[in-house]
C-alpha cells in the first residue's frame, strides 16, 4: 500500500515538471456584459507578414456581441482574436462589415457560435447559425459559415452559404413545389463546425434540416450533405463526421 502510494506520488511529481500552468495569476480577458463572450474558441498560429514570427491568437467567439462595423445590427455576435503577448484587450476579427441587405436579417444572428482554426497558417471559419432570410413570405435561418485562409490585413473572405442557395433555387423554381419546400430552410448551418485533416475540407453542421433530422456539409469542390436518419447530425460533428466521411464517400 504504502509502495503503492509513493509510487503515485512519483507520477504525481513527474508529471509536474515541465508543465507550466499558473494557476495563481491567471490572465483573464472579459467581453462585454451579455455578449456571450466565451461560447466558442479556438487557437490559432501564423506566421505573421511583417516580422516573420510566429503569432498566437485565441479566437473566442461572442455570439450575442455587437459589431461595432456595423452598429445598427442588434447584437449580431462577434469574433475576437485575444494576443496574450501582445494586446491587453481582445480585438473584433472583421470578419463582416455589412449591413443588412438582400434579406438577411443579421440582428441576434449569434455569428460566432462557433470557431475554428485548422492549425499553423491554417483555414479559419466562423459560423452564424440563427441568420434569419427572408424573401417575402418565405421565411428561412439557412446559417451561414465565414472562412478566411489568413486573417492578417485586408483578408479575403469565403462565404458558405449551402441552404441559403438551396433554398434560392427553389424560391426561383416557384409553383407548389416552392410552397411546400422545406428540406434546407431551417439548416441552421454553422451550429458546429469542424475539419476534416485527412482530407482539408471544413465540415460543418446543419442540425434543421429534414426537419431537424440533421446533417453535415463536407466542403470538398463537389459539396456534398452526409446524412444520417434521426441522429440530429449537425449538433456534434466532430467524431461521427469522421467516421462519416469514410464510410460513406470511400
Ligand atoms: C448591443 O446593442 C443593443 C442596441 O442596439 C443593446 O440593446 C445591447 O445591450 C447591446 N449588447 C451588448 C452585448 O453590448
Ligand atoms: C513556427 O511554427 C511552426 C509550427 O509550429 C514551426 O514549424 C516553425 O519552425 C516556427 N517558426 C519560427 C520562426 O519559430
Ligand atoms: C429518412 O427516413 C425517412 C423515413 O424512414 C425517409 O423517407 C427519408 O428519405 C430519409 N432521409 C434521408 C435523408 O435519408
Amino acid at each position: 500500500m504504502m509502495l503503492l502510494l509513493v509510487l503515485s506520488l512519483c507520477c504525481i511529481i513527474e508529471h509536474s515538471f515541465g508543465y507550466n500552468l499558473e494557476t495563481e495569476l491567471p490572465v483573464i480577458r472579459r467581453g462585454d456584459a451579455g455578449s456571450y463572450f466565451g461560447f466558442s474558441v479556438a487557437s490559432h498560429s501564423f506566421e505573421a507578414f511583417d516580422t516573420k514570427q510566429n503569432q498566437s491568437w485565441l479566437l473566442v467567439g461572442a455570439p450575442k456581441a455587437n459589431n461595432t462595423a456595423v452598429p445598427q445590427l442588434a447584437n449580431p455576435g462577434v469574433v475576437y482574436k485575444c494576443d496574450f503577448s501582445k494586446d491587453p484587450q481582445c480585438l473584433e476579427v472583421a470578419f463582416d462589415t455589412k449591413g443588412n441587405r438582400n434579406g438577411d436579417q443579421k440582428d441576434n444572428s449569434w455569428f460566432g457560435v462557433s470557431v475554428m482554426s485548422s492549425g499553423h497558417d491554417g483555414y479559419v471559419m466562423a459560423c452564424s447559425h440563427r441568420l434569419l432570410h427572408v424573401e417575402g413570405s418565405f421565411f428561412t435561418y439557412p446559417g451561414r459559415c465565414i472562412g478566411a485562409a489568413d486573417l492578417e490585413g485586408r483578408f479575403k473572405r469565403d462565404i458558405y452559404d449551402f441552404c441559403e442557395t438551396k433554398n434560392q433555387n427553389k424560391a426561383n423554381a416557384g409553383g407548389t413545389d416552392t410552397i411546400n419546400y422545406k428540406d434546407h430552410m431551417y439548416c441552421q448551418m454553422g451550429l458546429s463546425v469542424s475539419y476534416l485533416k485527412s482530407d482539408r475540407v471544413p465540415l460543418i453542421g446543419a442540425p434543421g434540416v429534414y426537419n431537424y433530422q440533421g446533417e453535415f456539409i463536407y466542403y470538398s469542390r463537389d459539396q456534398k450533405e452526409v446524412a444520417r436518419n434521426n441522429s440530429e447530425l449537425g449538433y456534434q460533428v466532430v467524431q461521427e463526421a469522421t467516421e462519416l466521411v469514410s464510410h460513406t464517400l470511400y
